[in-house]
């Protein structure tokens, strides 16, 4: 394997430049090419980094620049094909989430990785955070004791987008850290909200996943909204923890506070909930780049021939949660299963390997994780 690998990212716009900045900050790769449509957005990122070409074509920037790895940061609807061209042509591929718009595609963007032996990763960014990687370590050590629900908010006056309403939009981020803090798959899930702006486009919604057990998870989220929230609470047996990602400082909070109902009572003068208060603190959290973190990641999982924290099944599993939000949503909130996946590399949160070298889902997962965690410290 080459010293640096050569990276080309396509999509200039908004998210595009964070993408471009990281890349080019990491020494164990050379940013070559940035690629957009506009010539404006690329002579603008040109005269911040004039040492990266600038493209206005994708199969030129495909098959004529000789990169490693190309990083896709486009509207959702061009997602599949330019990771499609990406794969085909032998790239390693980093896709913004979601990682498509059907799961049909995504199970067809894991095939072509498969075959042609390459990374497929989704940017679930917050996967790579220092305060949800803290909160999996408390809840995998039990601190909290059994999850009993989840609660997410994630609302501001947004970027209203064309193509996709703000469950698409908003809500993988919360899916994606849903689903690897519960370490499970929903079983189904049912989602109501409205068009206010742009007919069509729901810019509020409400969507809860339902898990086993009687568990579940509530995700609220808005382009409608005069603050910037962007909080989480998980509600355990035994303590709960509130996540505030907008917070400069103590993003995360635990609170040893419980109820719990006696067992056993003779007559109803005697019954009391038993309520329990105990300190609240805040654990020590390093502040790290998290995207920094992801690109940094992608890189090690190409040199490694390795299996992604968020490879195509975690970008598919969101997906499939998306499509079901969206049918439930026609159908004014009615509840939508969740299938088990035939032929699935897993039952559980699914990272498993686009690459060649896959490790068994559950070793591979802990293996990418424990790669990342080398990363933040
Ligand atoms: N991970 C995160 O936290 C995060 C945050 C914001 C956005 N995103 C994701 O990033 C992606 C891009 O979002 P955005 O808000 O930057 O969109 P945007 O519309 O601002 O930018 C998209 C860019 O793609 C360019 N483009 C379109 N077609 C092209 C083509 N054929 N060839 C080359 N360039 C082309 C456009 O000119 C535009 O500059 C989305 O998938 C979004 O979900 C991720």
């Amino acid at each position: 394997m080459k010293n640096q690998l050569s990276v080309g990212v396509v999509g200039c716009g908004y998210w595009g430049p964070n993408l471009v900045r990281n890349f080019r900050s990491l020494p164990d790769c050379r940013l070559r090419m940035m690629c957009d449509l506009s010539v404006d957005r690329l002579g603008h990122l040109r005269s911040l980094y004039p040492e990266v070409e600038g493209e206005t074509n994708y199969d030129h920037m495909l098959n004529g620049a000789n990169l490693d790895a190309i990083v896709v940061a486009t509207a959702t609807r061009l997602h599949f094909p330019m990771a499609k061209a990406s794969l085909l042509a032998g790239k390693h591929t980093l896709v913004e989430k979601p990682l498509a718009w059907s799961s049909a595609e995504c199970e067809e963007l894991i095939a072509i990785a498969r075959k042609q032996g390459v990374v497929l990763m989704v940017g679930h960014t917050f996967l790579y955070s220092a305060p949800v990687r803290k909160i999996k370590e408390i809840v995998d050590r039990r601190e909290i004791g059994d999850i009993r629900y989840i609660s997410a908010r994630r609302l501001n006056l947004g970027l209203f987008q064309k193509d996709i309403n703000v469950t698409w939009d908003l809500a993988p981020h919360d899916i994606s850290i849903i689903l690897y803090v519960m370490q499970e798959r929903p079983q189904s899930i049912n989602c109501r909200g409205t068009a206010h702006v742009t007919p069509g486009i729901e810019d509020v919604t409400s969507m809860t996943l339902h898990f086993a057990n009687q568990r579940s998870a509530i995700i609220h989220s808005s382009w409608l909204d005069p603050r910037k929230v962007r909080d989480m609470t998980i509600v355990g047996s035994k303590r709960m923890i509130v996540y505030d990602d907008v917070a400069l400082q103590e993003k995360i909070k635990i609170y040893d506070v419980r109820v719990e109902r006696p067992p056993h009572y003779d007559t109803f003068a005697e019954f009391h909930y038993a309520y329990h208060y105990g300190d609240t603190y805040c654990p020590y959290i390093k502040q790290d780049e998290p995207l920094k973190t992801e690109c940094q990641h992608f890189l090690d999982c190409i040199r490694q021939g390795a299996a992604p924290l968020t490879g195509g099944e975690s970008g598919l599993e969101v997906v499939q949660i998306l499509e079901a939000s969206s049918e439930s949503l026609k159908r004014s909130g009615a509840p939508i299963d969740i299938l088990p996946r035939s032929g699935a590399a897993s039952s559980k949160t699914g990272n498993a390997a686009a690459g060649p070298a896959a490790a068994p889902v559950e070793s591979g997962a802990r293996d990418a994780a424990s790669r990342v965690a080398g990363i933040l410290h």
